[in-house]
């Protein structure tokens, strides 16, 4: 059976009421396309939990910053709807900007405090763009459950928040981080990079590491963690460190020590492609 592509938000929670009608329960993947493996494990998980997984396809301007990536974000149509279909998705909603954005459209979603800091702070506006435009897609999908990865910890982070605060009726699922051989967490974004910036790139997994094992070997200092990870990619000429931070992990707020779950997250700029990783360590 080859899978359904669905443009507009009625026919898409017109297809909701009917699929729960039957009883039968919603996945919903958010997505900004050019999906790679990341996403396709973040369907398979959805697909173990529901019985009919939505895939949304949008690249969300409101969610760019000016002088950002919107225009050059690839967009892959064709080979994402094979990956969905392989991966066993049942339908892709892909509303087009005028679809989510009529003109007179005028309301927006916005999580105080835990979009403060780390992507929030470097990138203004951003989170207030991406809970408007997730708080819509639940609305047209209508999901049980909804997967979200951890590379965008933040983002996963504020959503849930943004569900519980709304008192939204669906799971938050977050999926684990999905990475390449080397250790590089999988981004549509990697595609920027040039061979060299690759190689660089993994230099973020590494510090990373280098967080983990000094935890390990029972080093807490939220700064001699992080000053040994500044060091390990300061050693690279084409890095340029946005932010690194230790913060407490249900909060968001900075951590000074390591206590409890801590999240250890990065911002890193390799030639002019910003990426981002992190880690959540636990003191044993
Ligand atoms: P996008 O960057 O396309 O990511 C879609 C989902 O895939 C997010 O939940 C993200 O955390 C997850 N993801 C990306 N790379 C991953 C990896 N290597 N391993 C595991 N999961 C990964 O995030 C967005 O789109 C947008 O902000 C969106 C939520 C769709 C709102 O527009």
């Amino acid at each position: 059976m080859s899978i359904r592509v669905i443009e507009r938000i009625r026919a898409m929670q017109a297809w909701a009421d009917e699929v729960r009608r039957e009883g039968k329960r919603i996945g919903l993947v958010p997505t900004m396309g050019c999906l790679h493996e990341g996403h396709l494990s973040l369907i398979r998980l959805a697909r173990e939990r529901t019985d009919g997984v939505v895939v949304s396809i949008f690249v969300n301007p409101t969610q760019f910053g000016p002088g950002e990536d919107f225009e050059k974000y690839p967009r892959t149509f064709e080979r994402d709807q094979e990956l969905v279909e392989q991966a066993g998705g049942e339908v892709i909603f892909t509303p087009n900007v005028e679809e989510m954005y009529p003109p007179g459209f005028c309301t927006a979603v916005q999580v105080d405090k835990l979009t403060e800091g780390l992507c929030g702070a470097s990138r203004p506006g951003h989170f207030r763009g991406v809970t408007t435009v997730v708080a819509k897609l639940l609305c047209a999908v209508k999901p049980h459950v909804a997967v979200f990865g951890q590379k965008d910890f933040q983002q996963a982070v504020v959503i849930r928040r943004m569900v519980r605060d709304l008192n939204l009726n669906v799971e938050i699922v977050i999926a684990p981080i999905v990475r390449e051989a080397d250790g590089l967490a999988i981004s549509s974004r990697n595609a920027y990079l040039s061979p060299s910036e690759r190689r660089v790139a993994r230099v973020l997994f590494q510090s990373l590491e280098k967080a983990r094992e000094r935890v390990r070997a029972g080093e807490r200092e939220a700064s001699g963690i992080i000053s040994a990870m500044k060091a390990e990619i300061e050693a690279k000429p084409m890095a340029r460190i946005d932010y690194i931070e230790m913060v407490d992990a249900e909060t968001i707020e900075p951590a000074t020590r390591v206590e409890g779950r801590v999240l250890v997250a990065l911002a890193v700029w390799i030639g002019k492609t910003r990426l981002i990783d992190n880690v959540v360590l636990e003191k044993k």
